[in-house]
């Protein structure tokens, strides 16, 4: 991505507090009008940086450029970046109108013409009669609402968004996260988001930043950190994930051969590069393994393994299995399980070739 593309351009940002290093070399671009995800374990950083952008923390080393002009030492209040945190930090003592039309006090508008464009404001986020409300008399969603269009009011096109949907029941997160997504993209604001929920980052970003231990492991699109992980940490962190250890055995056109401890499996390589006699790990998410019941236990054929099922777990709109074959354990989910119960016993499970990755050497 150029510079020019890019709102926010993060270069080789670090801060230390004493003698803790808590972002350690972290380098972001950020386009316009996307929506941004720092997605981490708790403590590896992300808060830090969302303060480092927001102007209440200063790098130790590195720059921050915001549109274009660096930002060092300018304090948070001089800075185009609003930093919500959870309950979308809207004042609680002010009504909703106040909420709205707080930065426009700074601005000295007459009445008229901050009502105006409260009302338009209003009007675009359907707040329509609520102005007199206070924000524990609305609900999550109304109140994200109310964080966005006193954002906006104030011609900021920057949203920094810490974990604001962390205190809100599971359903309610949902209905509130896709809201969230819908109104950066109608109002084409630039949004950086804070989450340690992996589902909340897939489903809501256009780029992902995967954090540990205060540097970037990897950024990419909810496709790639997913299906395309290149460490062993992002493919864990992300979702679940089987790991198979073997070594390149056979090379065939798109194909490579990895000897496992429990025999030979077949892996379209992609665009990667591997040698022979290569030791690789592969990671294959328990989606995308299929099941195949009924099985007489006649010899195994290629990615076929024959395995017993130690333990299940229903989640409703899965199953999902540890399967022992061999030395290996398989995390195995059916998502499209039959209505009659779970399945128990001796089944064989099969590998798509189509359908496993392979990590990068250094991970
Ligand atoms: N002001 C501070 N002084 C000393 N250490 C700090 C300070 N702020 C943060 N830290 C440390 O820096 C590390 C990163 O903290 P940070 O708040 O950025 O984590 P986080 O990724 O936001 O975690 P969480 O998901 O729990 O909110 C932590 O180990 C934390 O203890
Ligand atoms: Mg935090």
């Amino acid at each position: 991505m150029s510079a020019a593309e890019s709102i926010i351009r993060i270069e080789n940002v670090t801060k230390t507090f004493g003698s803790f290093t808590a972002i350690k070399d972290v380098s972001l671009d950020v386009s316009k009008g996307s929506f941004t995800t720092l997605l981490g374990p708790s403590g590896c950083g992300k808060t830090t940086l969302m303060r480092l952008i927001a102007g209440f923390h200063e790098p130790d080393g590195g720059t921050i450029v915001i549109e274009g002009k660096k930002v060092n030492g300018i304090p948070a209040y001089k800075r185009n970046t609003p930093l919500v945190f959870q309950e979308y930090a809207l004042f609680p003592h002010m009504t909703v109108y106040e909420n709205i039309s707080y930065g426009l006090k700074l601005k000295k508008l007459s009445r008229k013409e901050m009502k105006d464009k409260v009302d338009v404001m209003l009007d675009m986020f359907g707040l329509q009669g609520m102005e007199n409300r206070f924000p524990k008399q609305l609900s999550g969603g109304q109140q994200q609402r109310v964080a966005f269009a006193r954002a906006l009011i104030t011609g900021q096109n920057i949203l920094l968004m810490d974990e604001p949907l962390s205190n809100l029941d599971a359903k309610m997160r949902v209905e509130v996260r896709s809201e969230l997504r819908e109104l950066q993209q109608r109002t084409g604001i630039t949004a950086i988001f804070v989450t340690h929920d992996q589902d909340e980052a897939l489903s809501l970003s256009d780029r992902i930043a995967v954090f540990d231990k205060g540097h970037i492991c990897q950024v990419g699109t909810p496709w790639e950190v997913y299906f395309k992980p290149q460490t062993a940490f992002v493919a864990d962190f992300v979702g679940v994930a089987n790991f198979i250890k073997g070594q390149v055995v056979g090379i065939e056109n798109q194909d490579i051969i990895v000897r496992s401890t429990d025999g030979p499996i077949r892996v379209n390589k992609g665009d990667y590069n591997v040698d022979m006699g290569q030791e690789v790990t592969l990671v294959i998410r328990p989606e995308c393994i299929s099941i195949i019941e009924n099985t007489n236990t006649d010899a195994r054929s290629e990615n076929v393994f024959i395995g017993t099922i130690v333990q299940s777990s229903f989640l409703g709109r899965m199953i999902r299995y540890w399967v022992q074959a061999g030395s290996l354990k398989w995390i195995v989910d059916d998502t499209s399980p039959s209505v009659r119960g779970t399945l128990q016993g001796t089944i064989k499970i099969a590998l798509d070739k189509n359908k496993i990755h392979i990590l990068p050497k250094e991970s």
